[in-house]
């Protein structure tokens, strides 16, 4: 079947608007560039945090959306490592011109920032994995001001490190996969704050220890220096909210670095005191200073999925395809999800 001209899109038709379906072109690749067909898009926290505080955006109507997993359909030049048909995974961005986001049903990707979807992965796996891998990733091993181990998929850096880590909020899915990658670079233990029912699945990705999300920061504190004996020289808030933050912050010995997701909130008098930092995952692959990291990164991924090294998360499948999204970013919006992606069929959308 040949490639359609015209595609739905869900449109943010207005800063602080609603959301609509509508109808737009199907972009043609340049250079290096591919089209996927989605099956599959996942949400993610910040589009509804645009859609309500009219954050990032200022060209209206704006389609949002960075996961996806679909098939490639069309080819542009001097691409070699894709064919038609391949199953693959990318990061998309919000531009201008809308072309490279996700909630639609085509999209244009640069073909370096995709992966072949091993089979061991359905379209919806694949399709919660990009923002929170990489959001993981820049943190641990990237950020200019951040730890900067060394990957596990670079020579050398797979089981390198033995020391502790602290990772809040472990069942969020950026928290799954930095349990994840933690794994693989080998620290031990390997300690996570959730809701204790997700205890079983966090340790089946890695966690050593499970603690329970709602102890209060001393008593954090207290059962984290029981495991570890030490503070520790770096932890991970994938949650970040003010509270989380401030707790985060309490772990670390003199030195240590806080990975945070959002925006710093740890009180000053406590961060002026002590020569602890606080560094900034910013885990969009195609932010200039990420890319060649992701380059390198989706060149390295289809092995680690295909070897089982990075686990698929839990599912939640919204219907009604593209049209299914705003009550799949109400249900994030709502804290109604828990270690679990919510993703939706594009192609589905009536
Ligand atoms: N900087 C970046 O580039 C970037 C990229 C992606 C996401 N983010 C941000 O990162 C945050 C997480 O995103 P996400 O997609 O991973 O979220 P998510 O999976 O939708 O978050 C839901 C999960 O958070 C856990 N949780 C909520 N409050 C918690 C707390 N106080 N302590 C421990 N766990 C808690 C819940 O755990 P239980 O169900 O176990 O209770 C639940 O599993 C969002 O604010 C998002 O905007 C930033």
């Amino acid at each position: 079947m040949s490639t359609p001209t015209q595609q739905k899109a869900l449109f943010l038709q207005a800063k602080q608007g609603e959301f609509a379906i509508g109808t737009r072109p199907v972009p043609k690749p340049g250079r290096g560039e591919i089209i996927v067909k989605n099956e599959a898009s996942g949400l993610n926290p910040v589009d509804w945090k645009i859609q309500v505080y009219g954050l990032f955006i200022e060209t209206y109507p704006a389609v949002l959306g960075i996961d996806a997993a679909g098939v490639v359909e069309v080819v542009g030049e001097d691409v070699s490592i894709f064919k038609i048909g391949d199953r693959v995974l990318y990061e998309g961005i919000t531009t201008d011109e809308n072309d490279q986001a996700t909630y639609q049903q085509y999209t244009l990707v640069p073909a370096e920032l995709a992966a072949k979807l091993p089979d061991t992965f359905t379209f919806e796996q694949g399709a919660a994995l990009p923002l929170v891998l990489t959001t993981a990733a820049v943190g641990l091993y990237h950020q200019a001001d951040g730890p900067r181990f060394t990957p596990p998929w670079v020579a050398g850096g797979r089981g390198k490190y033995a020391g502790p880590i602290v990772i809040i909020g472990g069942s969020s899915v950026v928290g799954t996969y930095t349990v994840q990658l933690a794994r693989l670079s080998g620290f031990s233990p390997i300690i996570t704050t959730a809701s204790l029912k997700n205890t079983e699945i966090l340790k089946s990705f890695g966690a050593t220890h499970v603690l329970d999300r709602n102890l209060s920061s001393a008593a954090l504190r207290e059962e984290v220096l029981r495991i570890t004996g030490d503070p520790l020289s770096v932890v991970y808030d994938a949650i970040s909210i003010p509270e989380t933050q401030n707790a985060a912050f309490d772990l670390l010995a003199p030195g240590g670095k806080l990975i945070v997701v959002l925006v710093p909130a740890v009180d000053e008098d406590k961060k002026n005191a002590t020569n602890r930092a606080i560094v900034i995952a910013r885990g969009l692959i195609q932010f200039p200073q990420n890319v060649e990291f992701g380059k390198q990164l989706y060149k390295s991924l289809p092995a680690l999925l295909e070897a089982g090294d990075l686990k698929p998360l839990r599912v939640e499948v919204v219907p009604g395809g593209l049209g299914g999204i705003p009550t799949g970013l109400d249900k994030l919006k709502n804290n109604q999800v828990s270690a679990a992606k919510v993703v939706v069929r594009p192609q589905e959308t009536v």
